[in-house]
C-alpha cells in the first residue's frame, strides 16, 4: 500500500466555476484519488478556495460585501457545488485560514532568513482617478509578449507568461476603466528566485516522466527570452496575509499582504494542516504527508491544474519550499490540462459564457457531467463541448451500453428465475473469450489510470461495457431458455456479477451510477478485481438482488435543443 497525496488546483473564490475548469483540475484529480483509494491506496486528497488577492476583492466590491464575508459564503457555495459534483476531498480548505496566514509568514521568514528576500523601492501603476496603487488584475492592458489585449497586471490569459503590472501596453483601470495612470515608488518584498534557477532547473530536468505539457510551460519560463525574474510577493491591498508580523526580518511593510500566488499554494499544505485540527488529530498527522523529515519521504505528490497554473507550480511555488531549507515535500508529478471550449467558442468566468457549475446540476445529476467531461478531457489538446456531442456520448455510453447492460440483465433474471443469482449450468466458448477479453482490457484500464491517461482510460472502460453488451446480445439467454434453460441461467449468472465488476472498475468516472449498481447487486464486496475469472465469481448462486430503476435517462431532442438555447448567451 503507497501513500498519495493528491492537490488539485484551488479554485478562485470570485463567482462559481464553469465546465472547463472542473475538468481541469478537480474533476481529474477527484477520479484520481478515487481509483488509487479503490486500489487500496492511502490517499490525501486536498482542494480549497484561493481567497486572497485582486479577484476576490474585485468580486466582493461588485457584490457590495464585505470581502471575508464574501468569501465565507462563497467558500459554502463552492463546498455544496463540489458535494455536488461527487468530489471527494478529504478538506476542502480556506487560503484566508489562520493555518495558512501562520505557514506563509513562517516560510517568508525562512525565505528571509535565507537571503532569498529583498526589498526593493518598486515602481506601481497608481491610478489618480481610483487614488490607489493598481495590483495585478486591478489593471488591464495589452499583453507585450503576445498581443491579446485584455491581459491582466499579473498575467497574460493567452500566453500564460506573467506579467508586471507595468510591463501593459496600454494599460487602464479594472475598477474604474480611466487610463489616468502614474508610476509610483513603493517598497515591495522581491523573491530572488533567480537565485535558485540551478535547484530549479535540475529539479526539473530530473523529472523525466512528466507530462511534454507540463514540463515545456515550465522549461519556457525557465530559459526563455529573460528566462527567470525574481518576483515581487507582496502587494499595496487590505485583504491578504500581512507581511509585517511579529519576528519578521523586514520593517515598515505595514498595510501590505503576500502576492495571492505566494500564498495560494502554501494552502495545500496548510489545508491538510485544517483536515487534521478538524479530526482533531495532531500535527504529526498532516506532517507525515508534508514533511520529508517525518514521514513524507515515502509519499508520492501528484498536483492537477490548468496549463496557466503550471509555472506557479514548476517554478515559484518549488522556490518558495526549496529556499525555506526546510524538508518539505515537494511534487513528484504535475497533470496539466489544456482548455475546454464551449460551443465555438471559450468558456468565460468574466462573460459568464458557457455552463456553470450549478447551471450543471439543475439540469442533469453529476455522473452525466462526468462522464462527458472526463472522457473529452483536454489532454493533448483543446478539446470543445457542443450539446451534440454531450447528446450523443451520454445516451450511447451511459443510456444505450451500461444502463441497458444493467436493465436488461436484470429485468430478465427477474422474469425467469425470480431476483436472484441463478444457479446451474456452464457457459460457453464466448463466455471464455469474452472474459479473456475484458482480462486484458481491465489491465490496459488500469495502466491508463495510474498514468492519468484520463481519455485513454475512458475509453478502454467503454470497451468493457462494451464487450459484456456485445456478450449479452450475441449469447441471447432469452432465446437459449427455451431449450437450456440450465445455460442461459449460468449466462445470467456472469452478466449479473458483470454488473458488481461494472460497478468498481466504473467508479472512478461515475460514483452515484456504480453505488446504485452495487446497491441493486445488494453487495458491499468492492473489492477491486484481481483475476476476472475470479471476480465474476463474487455473487453466488442465490444470492438476492434488487432489479434497479433505469440507471440513465435518455437525453431528448428537445431537451438538447432547450439547453443549448437557454446557455446560449452569458449569465446575467
Ligand atoms: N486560483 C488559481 C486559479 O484558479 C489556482 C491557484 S492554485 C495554487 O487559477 F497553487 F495557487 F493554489
Ligand atoms: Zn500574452
Amino acid at each position: 500500500m503507497a501513500r498519495i497525496l493528491i492537490t488539485s488546483a484551488i479554485p478562485y473564490i470570485n463567482g462559481i466555476k464553469h465546465l472547463g475548469n472542473l475538468v481541469g483540475s478537480q474533476l481529474p484529480a477527484d477520479l484520481y484519488a478515487r481509483y488509487m483509494r479503490a486500489r487500496g491506496h492511502e490517499v490525501m486528497f486536498i482542494c480549497a478556495t484561493d481567497e486572497h488577492g485582486t479577484p476576490a476583492e474585485l468580486a466582493a466590491a461588485r457584490a457590495g460585501m464585505p470581502v471575508g464575508d464574501y468569501c465565507a459564503q462563497m467558500h459554502e457555495v463552492q463546498a455544496n457545488l463540489a458535494a455536488g459534483f461527487r468530489l471527494s476531498f478529504d478538506h476542502f480548505g480556506r487560503s484566508s485560514s489562520g493555518r495558512n496566514r501562520k505557514l506563509t509568514q513562517h516560510l517568508a521568514r525562512r525565505l528571509g532568513e535565507n537571503g532569498f528576500i529583498e526589498e526593493r523601492a518598486e515602481k506601481q501603476v497608481f491610478s489618480v482617478a481610483d487614488n490607489r496603487f493598481l495590483p495585478d488584475r486591478y489593471i488591464e492592458g495589452t499583453c507585450p509578449n503576445c498581443g491579446y489585449d485584455k491581459a491582466r497586471g499579473d498575467q497574460c490569459e493567452n500566453c500564460t507568461k506573467q506579467l508586471d503590472p507595468t510591463d501593459l501596453i496600454n494599460p487602464r483601470s479594472a475598477i474604474s476603466g480611466s487610463t489616468e495612470l502614474e508610476v509610483r515608488e513603493t517598497k515591495h518584498l522581491h523573491l530572488k528566485q533567480k537565485s535558485l534557477k540551478g535547484e530549479l532547473a535540475d529539479w526539473i530536468d530530473s523529472k523525466t516522466d512528466w507530462p511534454i505539457l507540463t514540463t515545456s510551460i515550465a522549461k519556457k519560463w525557465l530559459n526563455d527570452g529573460e528566462g527567470l525574474q525574481d518576483r515581487g510577493i507582496t502587494r499595496d491591498l487590505a485583504w491578504g496575509v500581512p507581511v509585517q508580523f511579529e519576528g519578521a526580518p523586514w520593517s515598515g511593510m505595514e498595510g501590505k499582504v503576500f502576492y495571492v500566488w505566494f500564498d495560494a499554494p502554501i494552502e495545500y499544505i496548510a489545508a491538510t494542516a485544517e483536515w487534521a485540527d478538524d479530526c482533531e488529530e495532531p500535527d504529526s498527522a498532516w506532517e507525515r504527508w508534508w514533511r520529508t523529515d517525518k514521514g513524507a519521504d515515502d509519499v508520492r505528490y501528484v498536483q492537477f491544474m490548468g496549463k496557466d497554473n503550471v509555472p506557479f507550480h514548476t517554478l515559484s511555488f518549488p522556490a518558495t519550499i526549496m529556499g525555506s531549507r526546510e524538508p518539505w515535500k515537494l511534487v513528484d508529478y504535475i497533470k496539466s490540462f489544456n482548455y475546454l471550449n464551449y460551443d465555438g467558442g471559450q468558456f468565460s468566468t468574466s462573460q459568464g459564457r458557457g455552463v456553470f457549475m450549478d447551471q450543471a446540476l439543475s439540469i442533469l445529476p453529476a455522473d452525466y457531467w462526468r462522464w462527458w467531461l472526463l472522457s473529452h478531457a483536454p489532454e493533448s489538446a483543446d478539446s470543445e463541448f457542443t450539446w451534440e456531442n454531450f447528446q450523443i456520448s451520454v445516451n450511447k455510453d451511459l443510456a444505450d451500453v451500461l444502463g441497458n447492460f444493467v436493465s436488461r440483465i436484470t429485468k430478465f433474471c427477474r422474469s425467469k428465475y425470480g431476483e436472484e443469482v441463478p444457479a446451474g449450468g456452464q457457459t460457453g466458448e464466448r463466455a471464455a473469450a469474452l472474459i479473456e477479453e475484458l482480462e486484458a482490457r481491465v489491465r490496459v484500464y488500469e495502466g491508463h489510470m495510474e498514468a492519468m491517461e484520463i481519455r485513454k482510460a475512458a475509453t478502454e472502460l467503454r470497451a468493457i461495457w462494451v464487450a459484456g453488451n456485445e456478450y449479452l446480445q450475441a449469447a441471447a439467454p432469452w432465446t437459449v431458455v427455451k431449450e437450456d434453460p440450465a445455460r442461459a441461467a449460468a449466462m445470467v449468472r456472469l452478466g449479473l456479477n458483470l454488473i458488481r465488476l461494472y460497478a468498481i472498475l466504473s467508479e472512478p468516472f461515475i460514483p452515484d451510477a456504480a453505488a446504485k449498481m452495487l446497491h441493486a447487486m445488494k453487495t458491499d464486496d468492492r473489492a477491486w478485481p484481481g483475476p476476472v475469472a475470479e471476480a465474476l465469481k463474487a455473487l453466488k448462486p442465490g444470492h438476492a438482488f434488487e432489479t434497479p430503476e433505469v440507471l440513465f435517462a435518455k437525453i431528448t431532442d428537445e431537451d438538447r435543443e432547450a439547453w443549448q438555447k437557454k446557455f446560449s448567451g452569458t449569465r446575467g
